[in-house]
């Protein structure tokens, strides 16, 4: 099957914890985008009454064009249920987000549901944490030499992001800085050190944050329950 199948397909899953009723949040990224086709039909085809808070002004304009309604934080900041994609998911359910750039406001919005939902193919369930990706870290302009010193003095290797060529900027107008680690031992204790860096708008570990993943291989999908921490 091929990657976008299994991401249709993690995506397909979710919309069965969608009710009517529910405020969403709108998750951003490729597999999020299936959610939303998902949505658009459920709409359509059964007068579904949603309304969504998009983690980003690609996710907005997709909602608009597929007509599910919007709503914000400012009108409802608790939300029902979000659903979104993610780079890595560890054996926690501990992820990395915002390859797509957005993590700013996903974290936000993720924050503010009962119940945080993510959709992934199975390529993103990692050992650990930096197995593969990057940590994206939103940074402020203003200093972003500074901080991203900073950042290389954890231990990583920085790079700021480009797009075809020009610097990236965030929904926010900010930069993002990813972050490569390599495999994290402590993610707990790199989150309070990203934190801790003054120039550091957000960053891309969503930790204890997720109730449900998934996650769709040649074999299904897969439904994964964080364990409950001592
Ligand atoms: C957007 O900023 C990201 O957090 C996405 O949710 C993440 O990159 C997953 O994207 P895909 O579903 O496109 O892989």
């Amino acid at each position: 099957m091929a990657a976008d199948d299994l991401k249709r397909a993690a995506a397909e899953a979710s919309l069965k914890y969608v009710k009517d009723g529910m405020v969403l949040g709108l998750g951003t990224g490729s597999t999020a985008r299936y959610v939303l086709e998902g949505l658009a039909r459920r709409v359509a085809d059964e007068g579904l009454l949603v309304s969504g808070v998009p983690t980003s002004l690609a996710t907005a304009e997709a909602a608009k064009f597929l007509r599910i309604p919007l709503t914000s934080l400012e009108e409802h900041p608790v939300l029902d249920l979000a659903i979104d994609g993610a780079d890595e998911v560890d054996p926690r359910l501990d992820l990395i987000k915002g390859m797509g750039g957005a993590l700013f406001r996903e974290k936000i919005v993720a924050g503010a549901a009962r119940k945080f939902i993510v959709v992934v193919d199975g390529s993103k369930l990692v050992p650990r944490l930096g197995t593969k990706s990057p940590v994206p870290v939103e940074v402020h302009q203003f200093g972003w030499r500074a901080t991203q010193a900073q950042l290389a003095a954890l231990g990583a290797r920085v790079e700021l992001r480009k797009r075809g060529g020009e610097v990236f900027h965030t929904d926010n107008d900010n930069h993002i800085l990813d972050a490569r680690f390599g495999p994290i031992r402590s993610p707990a204790k790199l989150a309070a050190a990203l934190d801790a860096i003054p120039g550091v708008v957000g960053h891309g570990l969503f930790l204890q944050m997720t109730d449900l993943v998934l996650a769709a291989s040649e074999e299904g999908v897969r439904t994964l329950r964080p364990r409950r921490r001592t």
